[in-house]
């Protein structure tokens, strides 16, 4: 896809993946417009990246995911790419009764959230030049974590419906792609830990970033960067190795 002179809307911008494609877009010179529920990490960013326009939203949150498209589709009518980018990962005990509330909000951000705004600006994104939708999605749509378990089966989810996204809007323009990114070192799991600083693990965002930029100039429509691909690839076998591995 073209890098450059999109207006580019990316769901969770605050940290991390989304907050890296953000600086990434805007050097490319692409208008990028972030959102996130962190009032204060919102104007941290607007204060360092002057020319990004920021807004707080709740994608788990059905109303305001309508006001956030019909606040984009007035204000900001050249929006072209949608980022389904916002995400958390929480660990799930399917051994004993689960917080259903825990678990619905889990599955409406990483799951209902894409699906809802997809549908909110598919039209729109219909009559857009180099119109594209991008789901992040995950190594772990592939080979899940047992312990998080929710959180995989919410990736493997964004994997089939990006399949059939990608099949219906073929005859549109719209490009869909998916990017499953390896372990990378973000804030992901801060919700779930009482030690903030602790390291997600995983390569740094710097580097995922890269093989992503590069998977979408090439128009790699489904692009499983670094050990991902890996992943995907020999599934079955990895199961065991990487449940073994894991401590939450
Ligand atoms: N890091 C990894 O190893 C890894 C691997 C595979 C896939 N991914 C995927 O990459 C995406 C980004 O994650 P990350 O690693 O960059 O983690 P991160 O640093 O925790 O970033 C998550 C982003 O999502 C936003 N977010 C979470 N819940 C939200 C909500 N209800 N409404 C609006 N925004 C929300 C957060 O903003 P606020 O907190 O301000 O709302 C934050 O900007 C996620 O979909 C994740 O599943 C990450």
């Amino acid at each position: 896809m073209k890098l450059t002179g999109n207006t580019i809307l990316i769901t969770g911008g605050t940290s991390g993946i989304g907050l890296a494609f953000a600086e990434e877009f805007l050097k490319e010179g692409n208008k990028v417009i972030i959102t996130g529920r962190r009032e204060e990490k919102l104007k941290e960013i607007k204060n360092r990246l002057p020319e990004i326009i920021v807004r707080l939203s709740d994608v788990s949150d059905a109303a305001q995911r309508i006001e956030l498209a019909d606040w984009i589709l007035n204000s900001h009518p050249d929006t072209n790419i949608l980022i389904n980018n916002a995400g958390v990962q929480l660990i799930t005990d399917l051994t004993s009764e689960i917080d259903l509330n825990r678990v619905g909000t889990e599955i409406e951000t990483n799951f209902t959230a894409p699906v809802h705004l997809t549908s909110l600006f598919v039209t729109h994104l219909k009559g857009k030049e180099n119109a594209s939708i991008i789901n992040i999605t995950s190594g772990l749509a592939f080979v899940p974590i047992a312990a998080m378990a929710i959180y995989c089966a919410t990736k493997a989810a964004m994997h089939s419906l990006t399949l059939s996204l990608r099949f219906q809007l073929k005859d549109t323009g719209i490009k869909v792609f998916e990017i499953a990114p390896p372990s990378v070192d973000t804030e992901l799991g801060h919700d779930r830990r009482e030690d903030k600083t602790q390291s997600h693990g995983g390569i740094p965002v710097s580097e995922f970033i890269e093989g992503a930029m590069l998977a979408l100039k090439n128009d790699e429509l489904e692009a499983a960067v670094g050990q991902s691909a890996g992943l995907r690839a020999k599934r079955e076998t990895l199961f065991e190795q990487i449940n073994s591995g894991f401590n939450a």
